[in-house]
């Protein structure tokens, strides 16, 4: 039995509370813009900022991030008419404004004055003024003065026309998500109590049974600090998810006073899915907002535009696949990275479309100008240093014009793949934990290979997290699911019995939500599910690697594991050995195992075979489902296909991730209306795609 196609969303409108700008017709439109500082700038370049941003198709931007100590120099003390000037101007130039709450930054004069405000990293140092976001997420002082600022802004501009949407914050801990104060130590106890009631179930959760670590009053508890050896996991996993909780309850916090004062305005914050960005469990933070904001940096490496395709698609599963907002990206070089690179010609669109093939409705850069002053002076903007007479700039007005055509994509939302990626931030924390097996155990790269190696086969994916209602997919890829709890293992069981093709990985369904192995042989929570039993783990030293054989590879040697092996042993019925280790300590044993289940299947890879490794065997893993990539075989790996769906058309992203012109040929579908990108045809009439390009093409759906 073949389950359920997910079903797409009904495509959001306007009504779905995300800020669209308007087109010449008066319909939605994609949004366009950058964050914009002009408390940096005199007046005179205020003027030509507007000009500029008009020129260039800019529809929005968000204003005031960093503006606290020039809004309030002093506790009370306020400075706003700059600001209504900065609102009216843009306004008069028709720019819409994200305005910013302006509480990332607190001033001077509030840190002086309150220095509890002040986090305190895990070793007791004092994390000082001097940069940005140096404020405890718990303290009361601070969200006393961050709240008063929100209810002054929230009161003066409620009916400011310029005002399209609120910035709650910025990039919630970017730099504070882990705060080991003491206003931390007591907020992590009430949300202990809150979780576990009682002291006896803290002490059970914790397992202080282990090293005298009993419990008998609530003061005893203490954010993991800095200690003797390992502090107690789940001490450790439990502050991470209290950590995330804390920024969300201060979002939340936020958004309440921008709610009462502003009802009609969507709130939203920018979120960080990108890399290994890992302490903020968004997922579990998309319904505290009224549209998804993501921020998102490329790390130059081979996996680099891989990375920047899982991010979005990411972004796309916590928003439930509705439009989502890219809130930053840089238009060149950054300067946060040890070489900071800057972009390659035409790197600028397609990056910035590749985020719109994964949902974006709003394309933004981080920023507007390019700072003369400060510790961002060297990082990429719209307008550079060199002015508007740029190549960048010019892209700049190049990408505003792509965005204006793409307006009939507003609104549409992502067509499901048939296979999906879980994505879980407990898994996540879990896995890397201290104690471990190895602290080689990457799980972001371990996601990221799969879906590299789906790229390279040119097979669509959806990247979703547990929340996610992941039964519809035919394949279901779950790697490294550390933390398995109960009803997951349920969920996950009745998906591959009920036809779903389950494949997990290595130092999955270990644990259940506590941190406590699931006794009588490893993967604990999926052992019947799979039918395997892992007796012992096998990590491997750095520079040591496995081969595998697999029955049919007469050359044998394309797969090769790293890392991590399983001494796999075969329980249950119907499976079958999709390669074993031909040497290592586990020379003979099954490496890659499938029990099938049904109609559906569970397979199990116990090592690392990284994105080649991978792409090597997936297709045996995706034929039992019969997904094949859509794509024609030459351009598999350098093409990239995402597929958005409107109420009356669906429209095809291709786009070139490779720097040599990628010819099409036969791609099914292939004809349509060009909305963007050129319609080039190669000499036997075939779609061909410039490098580094991106052809957007519309398809009527008939009714
Ligand atoms: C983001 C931040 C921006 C800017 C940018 C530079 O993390 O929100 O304010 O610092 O990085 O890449």
């Amino acid at each position: 039995m073949t389950p359920p196609r997910p079903s797409p969303l009904p495509p959001s409108t306007p009504a779905s509370r995300f800020p669209y700008a308007r087109g010449a017709d008066g319909g939605p439109r994609l949004v366009y813009g950058a964050d914009y500082n002009p408390e940096q700038w005199p007046r005179e370049v205020w003027e030509e900022d507007v000009r500029l941003m008009r020129e260039a198709g800019v529809t929005t931007v968000s204003v005031g991030i960093f503006s606290w100590a020039r809004l309030q120099p002093g506790p009370d003390t306020w400075e706003l008419g700059w600001l209504d000037d900065v609102l009216d101007l843009l306004h008069a130039g028709g720019i819409g404004v994200d305005l910013a709450t302006a509480t990332a930054s607190p001033p001077p004069w509030l840190t002086t004055a309150h220095p509890e405000v002040l986090p305190v990293t895990a070793a007791g140092e004092t994390v000082w003024p001097g940069a940005r976001q140096h404020w405890r997420p718990t303290s009361p002082v601070f969200r006393r003065h961050a709240l008063r600022l929100v209810r002054k802004l929230a009161e003066r501009y409620a009916d400011h026309p310029a005002l399209v949407a609120w910035h709650v914050n910025n990039e919630l801990g970017c730099h504070n998500v882990h705060d080991y104060s003491d206003d931390a130590a007591r907020a992590f106890r009430d949300w202990l109590r809150e979780r576990y009631g009682t002291l006896d179930a803290l002490n059970h959760a914790w397992g202080t049974a282990f090293w005298s670590q009993r419990y008998t009053a609530w003061e005893q508890v203490l954010p993991p600090r800095l200690a003797a050896s390992h502090p107690n996991p789940t001490q450790q996993l439990d502050f991470k998810r209290f950590s995330s909780d804390a920024l969300k309850e201060y979002l939340r916090a936020e958004r309440e006073v921008l709610r009462e004062l502003t009802p009609g305005v969507p709130v939203t914050t920018n979120f960080m899915v990108m890399g290994g960005t890992r302490g903020m469990d968004y997922a579990d933070w998309a319904d505290e907002v009224d549209f998804v904001s993501n921020d998102h940096y490329v790390v130059p490496g081979p996996q680099a535009r891989d990375e920047l395709s899982f991010s979005a698609n990411l972004t796309s599963g916590i928003a439930g696949h509705r439009p989502w907002f890219l809130m930053e990206h840089s238009t060149s070089a950054v300067n946060w990275q040890p070489v900071n690179v800057p972009k390659k010609p035409g790197e600028l669109v397609r990056d910035s479309l590749l985020h719109v093939a994964h949902g974006a409705d709003a394309v933004c850069f981080f920023q507007w100008r390019q700072s003369a002053a400060g510790a961002e002076k060297y990082h990429s903007a719209m307008v550079p240093h060199a002015g508007a007479d740029s190549e960048v700039f010019r892209s700049v007005v190049r990408l505003g014009g792509i965005l204006g055509a793409l307006a009939p994509v507003a609104g549409s939302v992502r067509e499901p793949a048939r296979v999906g990626v879980l994505f879980d931030w407990d898994s996540w924390w879990a896995a890397e934990q201290d104690s471990h097996p190895t602290s080689r155990l990457d799980y972001h790269r371990e996601a990221l290979d799969w879906y590299s190696a789906l790229l390279a086969l040119g097979v669509r994916a959806d990247v979703v997290t547990p929340r996610s209602d992941f039964g519809g997919y035919d394949v279901l890829i779950a790697p490294v699911l550390h933390v398995v709890p109960a009803e997951l293992a349920k969920d996950l069981t009745r998906y591959a019995e009920g036809g779903g093709h389950l494949v997990t990985t290595y130092f999955s369904g270990v644990v259940d939500e506590n941190d406590h192995v699931w006794l009588g042989g490893y993967p604990g929570a999926l052992r019947e599910l799979l039918g395997i039993r892992v007796e012992e783990f096998g990590p491997l030293l750095d520079g040591e690697s496995v081969a595998l054989d697999r029955p049919g590879d007469a050359a044998g040697g394309d797969l090769a594991g790293s890392v991590w092996t399983d001494r796999v042993t075969v329980t249950g019925q119907d499976v079958e050995v999709l390669a074993s280790y031909a040497d290592g300590a586990y020379a003979g044993r099954p490496a890659v195992t499938r029990r099938t289940t049904g109609g559906g299947s569970a397979a199990y890879v116990s090592t690392r075979l990284g994105p080649e490794g991978l792409a090597a065997l997936l297709p045996g893993l995706l034929a039992p489902a019969g997904v094949a990539s859509e794509l024609p075989a030459s351009a598999r790996g350098r093409v990239e296909l995402t597929v958005r769906r409107g109420a009356d058309a669906r429209f095809l992203f291709l786009v070139n991730r490779s720097d040599e012109a990628v010819p099409l040929p036969g791609l099914v579908g292939v004809s349509g209306e060009v909305l963007a990108g050129q319609a080039e045809s190669g000499a036997d009439g075939d779609l061909v795609l410039p490098p580094r390009d991106v052809t957007v093409l519309r398809h009527p759906l008939t009714p």
